[in-house]
């Protein structure tokens, strides 16, 4: 069977400080073996974007992938639900979830943090960051 598209095609990547879609990925550059050191990741760092009923981000999800192995691992999945929908409408709940995150996780391996995400509109976005051992 042929595939016709794959899913790394149609994931966008831009400059953070110019593109309002990017998941940027915060975290030390360097970090102890084994030892849990916090993630954030955030959309909208330099520009920010809506968040509203019409258009708003919907989830990001954050991989590691450690140097030498042959593929990445989940670290999570954080769904933004509320966006301000209510039975009065789009907009009128009062209600929205801001598309931010903040995690921990260890390693002890070096390797690299790719962060995805999806606007309702504008599609996929990637971000990634490079961790060393300290
Ligand atoms: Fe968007």
């Amino acid at each position: 069977m042929k595939v016709l598209k794959k899913i790394g095609e149609l994931v966008q990547e831009a400059d953070w400080t110019k593109e309002k879609h990017i998941p940027v990925i915060e975290c030390a550059d360097a970090v102890k073996a084994n030892e849990n050191f916090e993630v954030k990741v955030s959309i909208g760092k330099e520009i920010a974007h809506p968040n509203t009923t019409e258009h708003h981000i919907s989830w990001i999800s954050l991989y590691f992938y450690p140097e030498g192995e042959k593929f990445p691992y989940q670290i999570g999945r954080y769904e933004f639900n509320a966006h301000g929908a209510s039975v009065q409408g789009p907009n009128t709940s009062s209600v929205y979830t801001h598309h931010a995150i903040t995690t921990w996780f260890k390693t002890s391996k070096p390797g690299t943090i790719i962060a995805v995400s999806l606007c309702n509109i504008h599609g996929l976005w990637q971000f990634s960051k490079e961790i060393k051992l300290s």
